[in-house]
């Protein structure tokens, strides 16, 4: 299982004083021992990671860069100018914690878009809802990758089994056995739509809350090649260093890998 290290968390803490530290660049470079990609989300509002992040990364990072972002024209453009090895398309709400779904693929400009990064050799993915239907919308726009959100999957195994209720959001409403039947029909989604991807012919990765728990079950699914993740590394950084929390995640990963 290939692991694409998210690296915009350690661009919030930075962001939070504006200085430069802790350093996205030598995060990247140790994480490189580690991962097999640096992926990083440019939002439209800037809130982490810079445009001058994605100019170092694509210049001095030793391993392939995945620029997350919008459809829109200004960030195609950046991306054009960039050139990073890939570009996950993925949906932006402003006023959202986090990308809260998977793009919507009936949206008039993501064929032109997807078609001006391939034309610069820039790897396409889309992050999708594990639906059937946008597995083939994906196939049909003409996608290299499907990464498939795993979003409401985390949401509802930590609800069941992480300390979630501690938080004071209210995250998902369930008793436990409508918890536990959402559960399985997730995994059984998010299977489903990777053996659709892979028998399409995309390359299916996984990605969006994924942790040192959840991580596991989704393992199991042997067409999905790559997780990208980030939040749960840079918390458990903050107890045992990058390198060690980076170690663990990529030991859990070679561990329960099919
Ligand atoms: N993949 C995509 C497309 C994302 O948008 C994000 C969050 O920016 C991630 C993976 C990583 O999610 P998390 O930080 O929850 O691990």
């Amino acid at each position: 299982m290939l692991l694409g290290f998210n690296i915009d968390h350690i661009a919030v803490l930075r962001e939070a004083r504006r200085v430069n530290s802790p350093d996205v660049l030598e995060a990247a470079f140790l994480s490189a021992n580690f991962c097999e990609q640096i992926t990083l989300h440019i939002r439209e509002d800037r809130r982490h990671t810079q445009e001058d992040d994605l100019e170092n990364l694509v210049k001095f990072c030793k391993v392939p860069i995945n620029l997350e972002c919008s459809s829109d024209e200004t960030m195609i453009k950046i991306a054009l100018k960039h050139k990073p090895d890939r570009v996950t398309l993925v949906p932006e709400k402003r006023e959202e914690l986090t990308t809260e779904g998977g793009l919507n693929l009936d949206n008039d400009r993501l064929k032109k878009s997807i078609e001006a990064l391939q034309n610069e050799n820039i790897e396409v993915s889309l992050f999708i809802n594990p639906t059937p239907k946008d597995v083939e919308r994906s196939k049909e726009l003409g996608a290299d990758f499907i990464e498939l959100h795993t979003g409401h999957f985390a949401n509802l195994y930590n609800a069941l089994f992480s300390n979630i209720s501690k938080t004071p959001y209210k995250v998902l409403e369930m008793d436990k056995k409508t918890l536990e039947l959402s559960l399985k029909e997730e995994l059984a989604k998010l299977e489903f739509c990777a053996k659709k991807g892979a028998n399409l012919n995309l390359k299916v990765a996984a990605g969006h809350g994924l942790d040192y728990k959840n991580t596991k079950e989704i393992l199991f699914i042997k067409e999905i090649c790559e997780l990208n993740i980030g939040q749960s590394i840079v918390a458990r950084a903050v107890f045992v260093g990058l390198e060690r929390a980076l170690l663990e995640m990529r030991t859990l990963l070679n561990e329960f890998s099919r």
